[in-house]
């Protein structure tokens, strides 16, 4: 398989007149409007956007938790529109790891069992399952935090919980949704190296969306949205 990505071609994601609306007391929202994007295989790629513009939205699109109006959504060949809800969970399950916009950890859940969350109904033993949450959680220097809830981490710390879950499946997609959204620079420069060295190390396709403050050079291609489209940067 390895010596069949040649990079350049090797398309994994695509997006094709990708529309989503939503209808509000009758009235019809558009929010994408006809997206058009590929991605290959291991590539970063940013998509940044005022608040509003619908970088969640497309996300959550690609992600499967939310399905488009009309257009089509394939990743690795498959159409997603024509999968299952059962097929969609099992392939989000399995293939793509999802850091959302607001962590989404469970409040009542230690930083252990929201991560190891992502690792329940995969066939995985508990023993194993257990020494890749803690070495998962140790090498976002939270080892000594598994036992903590969210409330008792810091913002950056929660953040690397969730980037921690989402890398635990061995995702070969990440959807990280304004990653350092809420947190000071020092801090963003810290997530995002977390995030990216990973990434890079096992060829990961990471699709990050921002509105603004994001060193935007770690990504290989960098695309705007708006009026609910895309529009390259290069
Ligand atoms: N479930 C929904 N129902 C109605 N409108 C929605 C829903 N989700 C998002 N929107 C609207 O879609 C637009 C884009 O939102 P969003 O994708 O969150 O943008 P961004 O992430 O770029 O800030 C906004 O106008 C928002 O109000
Ligand atoms: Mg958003």
């Amino acid at each position: 398989m390895a010596n069949e990505m040649t990079g350049e071609g090797d398309i994994f994601l695509e997006c094709k007149n990708l529309r989503k609306s939503f209808t509000v007391k009758r009235k019809e929202i558009r929010v994408l409007k006809g997206l058009n994007l590929s991605v290959n295989r291991g590539e970063i790629v940013a998509i940044v956007g005022k608040t509003g513009a619908g970088k969640s939205t497309f996300l959550r699109v690609l992600s499967g938790l939310e399905q488009q109006t009309s257009g089509s959504v394939i990743f690795e060949g498959h159409r997603m529109e024509n999968l299952s809800n059962e097929e969609l969970a099992l392939l989000r399950r399995e293939n793509i790891g999802i850091i959302f916009q607001n962590f989404n950890l469970l409040p009542s859940w230690t930083a252990y069992e929201n991560v190891e969350a992502a690792l329940l109904h995969i066939g995985m033993s508990k023993t194993t399952r257990r020494e890749k949450v803690k070495t998962l959680l140790n090498n976002f220097g939270l080892g000594d935090r598994l036992d903590n809830l969210p409330s008792e981490l810091s913002i950056g710390q929660q953040q690397r919980v969730a980037i921690a879950r989402a890398l635990a499946n061995e995702p070969t997609l990440i959807l990280a949704d304004e990653p350092t959204g809420e947190i000071d620079t020092e801090t963003a420069q810290d997530i995002i190296g977390h995030l990216i060295t990973p990434v890079r190390e096992k060829g990961v396709t990471l699709t990050i969306a921002t509105h603004g403050i994001f060193p935007l050079d770690i990504a290989d291609r960098v695309f705007y949205m708006k009026d609910g489209m895309l529009v390259s940067q290069q």
